[in-house]
């Protein structure tokens, strides 16, 4: 079964662009191997994360994922059947929007209201609308 699955969670130490950018390729390599699709939004320390794929597939790496020791507080947000991927041209988009100038293209769409209910939460958690602590 498709699903999408949804969490937050709070990095322990800041995450240089260097430490992003290893994340990044470790999770393309895991994700397409695997047909997972996704962003990872990192925003000051917190991390949301849409993830796409295979029930069993996403629960399996969400296990890795949980124990993962750079970050904690790891809190599931959502697991929705889905018909079809919302990122099915990321195997993982990730994108520092620490930087409130810098904002992935999908969050600047103005018809982002219509759009599926991830980027609607991924563009709430830019604008820290969603708190976590
Ligand atoms: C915020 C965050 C998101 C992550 N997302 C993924 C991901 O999408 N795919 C992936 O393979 N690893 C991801 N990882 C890395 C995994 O936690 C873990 O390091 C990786 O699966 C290797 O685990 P293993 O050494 O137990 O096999 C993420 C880590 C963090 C901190």
């Amino acid at each position: 079964m498709l699903i999408e699955f949804i969490y937050t969670s709070h990095a322990k130490t800041p995450l240089s662009p260097e430490q992003l950018s290893t994340l990044k390729k470790s999770c393309i390599e895991y994700n397409t191997q695997h047909k997972i699709t996704g962003m990872l939004l990192y925003n000051n320390m917190k991390f949301m994360q849409v993830l796409e794929g295979d029930k069993e597939t996403i629960l399996a790496l969400f296990k890795k994922i949980k124990q993962d020791p750079r970050h904690h507080q790891v809190e599931a947000l959502i697991l929705n059947p889905i018909d079809e991927r919302n990122f099915g041209q990321w195997a993982m988009g990730i994108a520092d929007i620490s930087n409130e100038s810098i904002k992935p293209d999908f969050l600047s769409d103005p018809n982002i209201v219509n759009k599926a209910l991830s980027k609607k939460l991924l563009l709430a958690f830019s604008h820290h609308l969603i708190e976590i602590d």
